[in-house]
């Protein structure tokens, strides 16, 4: 008998048997024998999980020194402080040589047109990101500099990254959504020198010219006296006549590239190929710099607490805050995380469909999946593009077996009904995953439902750019679920709810969300804005991370997160809020400006307040149709 949703979504789910008998964590107690140590002796714990990767030197001083107490002095974060270690030889060196992984695809590559597909093993991954290594070097990038990647989802992007990792440089990736003044903003607040990005590529059927935006932000920039003066183009549109510059001619993966690209041939035919506009005094196609290069480059070698990235977060007030994540400790909790809460196994066939724009394509599209040798998906195209039934084409195409995505996705692709679903297979599905927001429990259900067949375990993995990887979410074999529940915290993750005056509330709760303790994965400090990270994380509620957003604890000490803090409205009378903060006027609106990671834009909404028009840049805002309602809705009388 099929229950209502209403019903079954008070109903806890397990996975199945088959599951649960291969899984790494095969119960609720063993998840709570393993969170113990994890918390009472993290050093033990993560020091175990250490010993898997190749360190060139151990840690000198304390396995882990911090101070969470901004009335005790500055707010640090140090794992294994003196060690020294490179996460490129880590994630690709060592699965090749010492894994003998070399053979094994790192990359299915998936392009925008249906056909367009290439993959990338692992040791051709490393020779590639070798070479460009050595680009990098050649062009003056040396240890601690910082690089800005702007790039479509290809397999060139992950390169680039690597590359930077290998040369103990930081990359600041600016998602390709976004406008030339948001990009030339985080070039300029990342000092970077040089600047990777794509002639241009398709979104859906939109033509988006990469590179023209691209000029427009050096131009900004070249106003403002940047030292950004070199740019790396990748030629991705016009890649017909590289096929020769792919892996060597006698590999599969040639042919399979040789043969898509005839594919795309016939349908881009229809498709315009832009002119790239070109200063040969700061441009570069990336397959000229590389012709040359040498395969093989030395790691240089890091200090475990070195800065890795940036990563631009859009703060509510204007300017981002550049998210700094160090090398060792990102190291071994992307790693753990991915391990676990997506159970992987050696045969998996893993994909996210995050842009790697975003900390998801970060941590669990590159770091993660390749530390773990993982073979994943890399997709560059649209959802519903060119229909609606595009994700589960490709699920059964490479026979994915855990699949990962946005409760956004699930919802559109729910809208367009169960039969373009049900027309795929899906058998190969293990385990589902959802990341971004609170997923409604409708939308939960559906994804169970329809997509799992009542056969996949989801894991709802709550986290944020700051914390680097999952902190609250189920383990798929461990923890039974409830639909819409992040559930328990991951190992190493001490949550507590606390009340406005900051407070400990004990059993069933409702409140802010907060750590209590470091793990490895949390983000080190604002780019050369240490006060920033004190005040936005640790100044609220002295001792504590602060995460910005509500949740409740209910009954089974499963956590349930509300939203951003910011979205919540003190409702009182007149006299106790006082008469300044009465409103003039209460307008209905479907939505807020919001970034993508919910946070409001609340210089959008003044704006709105005053009818002015001249909003500045809004790339950054999720769903910009919401500023047009507002602005269409608002009352002419408000001061
Ligand atoms: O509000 C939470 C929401 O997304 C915010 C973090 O956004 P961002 O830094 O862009 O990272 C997104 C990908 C990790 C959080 O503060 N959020 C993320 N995952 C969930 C979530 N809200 C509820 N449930 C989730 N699973």
């Amino acid at each position: 008998m099929v229950l209502p949703d209403e019903e079954r979504a008070a109903e806890v789910f397990r996975a199945p048997p088959d599951l649960v008998r291969e899984a790494h964590v095969p119960s609720l107690e063993k998840y709570r024998e393993l969170y113990s140590r994890s918390v009472e002796e993290p050093q033990e714990f993560w020091g175990d999980i250490a010993k898997e990767f190749y360190w060139r030197s151990q840690h000198t001083g304390p396995f882990l020194q911090y101070n969470f107490d901004v009335t005790k002095g500055k707010i640090f974060i140090e794992w294994m402080k003196g060690a020294t270690t490179n996460i490129c030889y880590n994630l690709l060196d060592r699965n090749v040589y010492e894994n003998k992984l070399g053979d094994k695809i790192a990359f299915y590559w998936e392009g925008n047109e249906p056909g367009e597909s290439m993959t990338i093993t692992y040791s051709e991954l490393l020779s590639k990101v070798c070479q460009f290594a050595n680009v990098l070097q050649e062009q003056g990038v040396k240890k601690g500099d910082s690089v800005s990647i702007y790039m479509p989802m290809i397999i060139e992007l992950v390169v680039a990254m690597l590359a930077c990792a290998r040369v103990g440089a930081l990359h600041s990736i600016v998602f390709a959504g976004f406008s030339a003044e948001s990009l030339c903003e985080r070039i300029l607040d990342s000092h970077c020198s040089l600047l990777i990005t794509a002639d241009a590529f398709y979104r859906g059927d939109k033509l988006i010219n990469l590179k023209q935006i691209a000029d427009e932000a050096l131009q900004k920039c070249k106003d403002k006296d940047a030292p950004l003066r070199r740019c790396i183009v990748v030629k991705h549109l016009g890649r017909e006549e590289l096929v020769l510059d792919g892996p060597s001619s006698k590999s599969p993966p040639l042919k399979r590239l040789c043969q898509s690209v005839q594919e795309k041939k016939t349908e881009s035919s229809k498709k315009v190929h832009p002119k790239i506009p070109w200063d040969s005094e700061v441009d570069f196609w990336w397959h000229d710099v590389m012709k040359n290069a040498s395969k093989e480059c030395e790691p240089v070698w890091c200090d475990a607490e070195d800065e890795l990235f940036i990563l631009y977060t859009s703060g509510s007030t204007g300017k981002p805050k550049g998210v700094v994540h160090t090398i060792g400790g990102y190291m071994i909790f992307t790693a753990t995380t991915f391990k676990y809460v997506f159970d992987h196994h050696p045969e998996d066939i893993y994909w996210c469909t995050a842009d790697i724009g975003w900390i998801t394509g970060h941590s669990y599209l590159t770091y993660g999946p390749l530390a773990n040798g993982a073979t994943s998906v890399l997709f560059e195209g649209l959802p519903i593009y060119p229909d609606v039934g595009r994700m589960w084409s490709i699920i059964d195409k490479y026979k994915v077996t855990k699949f990962y995505t946005a409760p956004t996705a699930i919802r559109l692709l729910m809208k367009y009904g169960d039969e373009h679903v049900r027309k795929y297979s899906r058998k190969s599905l293990k385990v589902l995953g959802t990341v971004g927001e609170p997923i409604n429990p409708e939308a939960w259900l559906w994804y169970y439902r329809v997509v799992g067949e009542e056969r996949c375990p989801i894991v709802d993995t709550f986290w944020q750019t700051e914390t680097g990887g999952h902190v609250l979410t189920p383990l798929p074999s461990a923890i039974p679920m409830k639909p819409g529940s992040a559930t328990f915290p991951f190992f190493g993750v001490v949550p507590a709810v606390l009340d406005e005056s900051g407070e400990e509330l004990e059993g069933e709760a409702e409140g802010y969300l907060v750590f209590k303790q470091p793990w490895p994965g949390i983000m080190r400090t604002v780019y050369k804005n240490h006060p920033r990270f004190e005040t936005t994380y640790f100044k609220k509620f002295p001792g504590y991370y602060v995460t910005g957003d509500g949740c409740k604890r209910d009954k089974d000490g499963y956590y349930w997160i509300t939203g951003r803090i910011d979205d919540m409205l003190n409702v009182s009378v007149r006299e106790k809020i006082g008469p300044i903060a009465t409103p003039d006027y209460i307008q209905n609106a479907p939505g807020l400006p919001k970034t993508r990671s919910g946070k409001i834009m609340r210089r959008v909404l003044r704006k709105i307040a005053k009818n002015d028009r001249e909003l500045g840049d809004t790339s950054t805002v999720a769903d910009a149709a919401v500023i047009n309602h507002l602005f269409n809705n608002r009352c002419e009388t408000i001061l």
